[in-house]
């Protein structure tokens, strides 16, 4: 009897501990900066990167190339690889910025599902490869047309207006509004408003740390320590 319970304790724990899960919630971003996990010095523990940063038509950043969001002329910005993959009508995967520590998050993967919002019931995979002025149970996904925030490079990159396409912090309003930006991002402004079916800020998840897919890490470059 007594090892029958100890059994189930143990198994109960390590259900717990399996599928402990965080509320958090998601927001868009897409500032065309080489994100805060693109400088070694910012990476989590074991993490070999870091993540990889594009010149101005997306090929390989220069390795001693400035953060554009950073340097006036600067010529390292985000890569439009980091768009969002859907790998089926409730699962995609892509990229975000995580919590205001970057060594913290950066490049370790988290599943999240949304608990709100259209896509409620629906699950994405992402790496992080942004953080700073980021809460830390939120998810930044990128997104083109998702809001420049804090520091905008699309300007320099691809021509946007100033404060971006559509609101500086959010971004675009709607699917239509995609057709503003440059042809090579629209299928990931796409994703938001007819994947995720709306604006996806704001809306609420519970989320866990995943072994990151090789599909992530071969695109960012950056692999993190097992879990
Ligand atoms: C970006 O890199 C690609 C591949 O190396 C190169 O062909 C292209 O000219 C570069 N673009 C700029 C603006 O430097
Ligand atoms: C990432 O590293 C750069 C360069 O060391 C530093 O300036 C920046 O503040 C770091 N970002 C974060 C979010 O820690």
């Amino acid at each position: 009897m007594f090892s029958v319970l100890k059994l189930v304790a143990v198994c109960l724990l390590s259900a717990s501990l399996v599928q402990a899960r965080t509320a958090g919630t998601t927001t868009t971003t897409w500032d065309c900066c080489l994100p805060a996990c693109g400088y070694t010095s910012n990476l989590s523990a074991g993490a070999r990167g870091p993540v990889k940063g594009c010149n101005k038509t997306n090929g390989p950043a220069a390795p001693d190339a400035q953060n554009a969001c950073f340097t006036s002329g600067g010529q390292a910005f985000s890569c439009s690889s980091y768009q969002p993959i859907i790998i089926s009508n409730t699962l995609s995967y892509g990229f975000a910025g995580h919590g205001n520590t970057a060594s913290a998050t950066c490049c370790k993967c988290y599943q999240f599902t949304w608990t709100s919002g259209t896509a409620q019931g629906k699950s994405m995979i992402v790496q992080a490869i942004n953080a700073g002025g980021i809460t830390d149970t939120d998810f930044d996904i990128y997104t083109p047309g998702g809001g420049v925030g804090d520091f905008n490079a699309c300007t320099a990159q691809y021509g946007a207006p100033a404060g971006g396409w559509g609101r500086q912090y959010g971004g675009v309003t709607s699917d239509s509004q995609c057709s503003e930006l440059p042809s090579n991002l629209q299928a990931g402004c796409h994703w938001r408003w007819q994947w995720a079916g709306g604006d996806v800020n704001t809306w609420q998840i519970t989320y866990r740390q995943v072994n990151c897919p090789s599909q992530l890490t071969s695109i960012s470059g950056c692999t993190p320590a097992s879990i």
